[in-house]
């Protein structure tokens, strides 16, 4: 995959991107400057995957996930790991963006797809494109023995992406978080979904958003008013994780 341009001017968005442009609230103004020179053209292919993760059944916004796949894709995607897949819908949208022969792992617990009388890991298997290799993991994500069989997958390979979209409780994305990132390589991405406060209060990802992201550079893509009459929900925030992570006061 090509690397992306940055082009010296941002880019003019046409009236079709109104609602993404407004959807891009990025909290810290270098990544804002970053992610604002989006080429419109490749922008495109980034609405046209999020729709498709969108019919294969993912509960994403496109108005929220579009901006977040061409921001992942300002790096090589080498090495992607999610915590919750639940159908396999954003699944298949790491193996598009991904590189052609990277390694993906997927992890979730074991009976994830509730509605499905036996577990198609072998249909997941099919996601991967190309020279990928694509493994799923079923099994709690805060169980040790997941974290030494992601380790011994992995190898020698540290993580671009590290998706957390599984357990939704203060306690579970926070033990996610300090579980894997380790993992992930010098400015490398971990993204947290549902990070607007929802109105159901069992989601309680933003509090621990709010708690981390003031240690790391990070950019916000929130779409509160799509809410498919569930009240506020979705939201995605991501962090770029340097060698350090920065004090508490940025
Ligand atoms: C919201 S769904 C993920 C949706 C998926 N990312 C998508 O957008 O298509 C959350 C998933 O997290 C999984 N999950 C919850 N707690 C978990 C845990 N402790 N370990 C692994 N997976 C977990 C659930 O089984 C469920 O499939």
């Amino acid at each position: 995959m090509a690397k992306p341009q940055a082009p010296t001017e941002p880019p003019s968005f046409g009236p079709q991107h109104g609602p993404l442009v407004r959807a891009l609230r990025p909290a810290s103004l270098s990544a804002l400057a970053r992610t604002a020179r989006l080429d419109p053209r490749r922008f495109r292919r980034n609405v046209e995957i999020a729709r498709e993760v969108r019919r294969r059944h993912a509960i994403q916004k496109v108005t929220e996930l579009a901006p977040a796949l061409a921001f992942f894709r300002r790096r090589p995607l080498r090495t992607v790991v999610e915590i919750g897949t639940f159908l396999g819908g954003t699944l298949w949208g790491w193996c598009q963006i991904a590189e052609p022969d990277a390694v993906l792992v997927s992890i979730d617990l074991p009976g994830a797809m509730l509605n499905l009388p036996s577990e198609p890991i072998e249909e997941l298997a099919r996601l991967a494109r190309e020279r990928q290799q694509l493994h799923c993991l079923r099994s709690d994500s805060h169980d040790p023995a997941t974290v030494e069989e992601l380790r011994r997958l992995l190898g020698e390979r540290q993580i671009d992406l590290l998706m957390i979209d599984g357990d939704h409780s203060f306690e579970g994305v926070k033990a996610d978080f300090e579980l894997y990132s380790p993992l992930v390589a010098p400015g490398g991405f971990v993204a947290f979904h549902d990070i607007l406060t929802h109105q159901d209060r069992r989601a309680e990802v933003d509090r621990f958003w709010r708690e981390v992201r003031a240690r790391y550079p990070h950019v916000e893509f929130t779409d509160p008013g799509d809410d498919w009459g569930f009240g506020v929900w979705g939201g995605i925030g991501v962090l770029e994780l340097l060698a350090r992570p920065r004090r508490e006061s940025g």
